[in-house]
């Protein structure tokens, strides 16, 4: 597999603590993490495969410095990259917005000639919308802390297997 970047962006530590172990499962020499509070375009670039992360905030919203780093994404070259993404959030309070911040950095890259994977089945959640969901799928990874926390090491051991398979 050729080298991995995750660049992640978590207000109380959820997404950041799930980046770590995503980090960890595809081995810690092929994949290095980056907080979007600090990252450039130009740390994008330098990665075959991407792994874009953001926990969902204020009924819908990315999280505040994934938010402010698109503007980094949107300048950076995404031409024949695979992209996967990945987000916390909380299906049993936020039924209506549940991961959308997922569905907003799908949008935010779908254009840009990357190749999207690590697309889920939403088996095992119980919510009512979300823009996370393209044609009856997860379009990455949704993680549930506060209602989920027991599946979440299983869900990630999964979708690692998966991106193995998926990316270059
Ligand atoms: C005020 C507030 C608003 C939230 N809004 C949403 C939301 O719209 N959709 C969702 O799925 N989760 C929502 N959440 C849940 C967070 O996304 C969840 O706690 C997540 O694990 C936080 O991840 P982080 O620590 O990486 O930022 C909200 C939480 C709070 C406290």
């Amino acid at each position: 597999m050729k080298n991995i970047g995750i660049f992640y962006g978590s207000l109380t530590g959820n997404t950041e603590s799930a980046a770590k172990q995503i980090q960890k499962e595809l081995g810690a020499d092929v994949a290095k993490i980056f907080d979007t509070a600090s990252a450039k375009a130009s740390d994008i670039e330098q990665f075959s495969n991407l792994i874009f992360a953001s926990s969902t905030w204020n009924d819908g919203d990315m999280e505040e410095d994934f938010e402010d780093f698109l503007p980094e994404i949107s300048s950076a070259d995404l031409k024949g990259k695979k992209v996967a993404i990945f987000g916390c959030g909380d299906q049993d309070s936020y039924p209506d917005t549940f991961v959308d911040a997922i569905g907003e950095i799908y949008e935010a890259i779908k254009e840009k000639g990357c190749d999207i994977v690590g697309m889920v089945p939403t088996d095992g959640y119980d919510f009512e919308e979300s823009k996370a969901v393209v044609d009856e799928k997860f379009v990455g990874l949704p993680l549930d802390e506060e209602n989920q926390g027991n599946l979440t090491g299983d869900r990630i051991k999964t979708w690692v297997n998966q991106l193995k398979t998926e990316f270059d």
